[in-house]
């Protein structure tokens, strides 16, 4: 399966359709052929006309030639491009970065948060024959989404959809990392995906390693060109835009910063 061919200067799209997942959480679709077909844990840069560039994971749409970005409204960028409108316009450049690498078999997804977006286009890569569990983590009840969605792609197949609220307002109580370890009892995953806050990806892979299970993470950087030129994306000896965002657990364990340091936008090394 290869990666889609990129185009490095920004087209403008139009936002056609947007859905509210929570109070702070849309989804944008717009029409796009190459970003329709990206493989899971590919992004794109999101221009935001007279603010800023962002990096963005790509989300699936159920029709043919659509994407979409599901945003979470955080700082200035976030918070302009979640208050987008049907007809406002939007730049996009890439696909860029890696995919997670498609397995066969019994495969277990982890994610919170905007997290759960490369997971979500990983299912749609899936084989019906395939045994999927996916985790989806929470602080609360309302900020839980795509639980409906994850259930109607893994509709006919043999699956199960677990959320989990960290104050128990909804589902399991606790972390994603509990619900995890509790399978891992009974279970033998063929692969373990991850993407979410880095803590709780550290965790993942530190309990798949454990496990002796194969696992990999979608990793979050600093990221301004998204084509390796810049550097800001430093992660350890590699650059999370070009050679990630997808890691294996081996190369994920023998990296330093790996659920300890990021860089902030001045290059500075900051704890987690
Ligand atoms: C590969 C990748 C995929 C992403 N996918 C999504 C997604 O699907 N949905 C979503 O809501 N968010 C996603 N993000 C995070 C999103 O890019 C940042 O939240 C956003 O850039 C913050 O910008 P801001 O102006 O709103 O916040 P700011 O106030 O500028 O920053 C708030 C924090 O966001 C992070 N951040 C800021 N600028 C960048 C940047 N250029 N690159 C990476 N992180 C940054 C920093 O940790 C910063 O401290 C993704 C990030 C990466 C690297
Ligand atoms: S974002 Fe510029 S090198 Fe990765």
């Amino acid at each position: 399966m290869g990666l889609q061919k990129s185009f490095d200067t920004p087209k403008m799209v139009t936002i056609e359709k947007i859905v509210d997942e929570t109070p702070t959480v849309r989804t944008l679709f717009f029409s796009d052929e190459i970003l329709s077909k990206v493989l899971p844990g590919q992004f794109a840069m999101v221009w935001i006309p007279g603010v800023n560039e962002i990096p963005m994971s790509v989300m699936i749409s159920q029709e043919n030639g659509k994407a979409a970005f599901t945003v979470r409204k955080h700082g200035l960028a976030t918070t302009e491009l979640f208050s987008k409108k049907v007809g406002d316009q939007i730049g996009i450049r890439g696909p860029y970065g890696n995919s997670f690498t498609i397995k066969q078999g019994k495969m277990l997804l982890v994610g919170g948060g905007t997290g759960l977006v490369p997971l979500i286009r990983l299912v749609t890569f899936l084989k019906k024959s395939d045994d999927v569990t996916i985790i989806i983590g929470a602080k609360t009840r309302a900020e839980v989404f795509f639980e409906g969605l994850a259930k109607k792609l893994l509709e006919g197949t043999s699956h199960k959809v677990i959320v989990v609220t960290e104050d128990g307002s909804y589902s399991e109580k606790g972390l994603v990392t509990d619900v995890m370890e509790k399978l891992l009892k009974s279970n033998r995953f063929d692969a373990i995906y991850t993407c979410g806050p880095e803590k709780m990806m550290y965790k993942v892979v530190q309990i798949a390693s454990q496990n002796k299970s194969y696992v990999e993470a979608s990793i979050e950087r600093m990221m301004k060109c998204g084509i390796g030129i810049c550097g800001s994306c430093c992660f350890g000896d590699v650059m999370a835009c070009k050679d990630g965002t997808v890691f294996d657990g081996t190369s994920l364990l023998v990296n330093k910063e790996f659920g300890f340091t990021h860089r902030n936008k001045s290059g500075m090394i900051e704890n987690y």
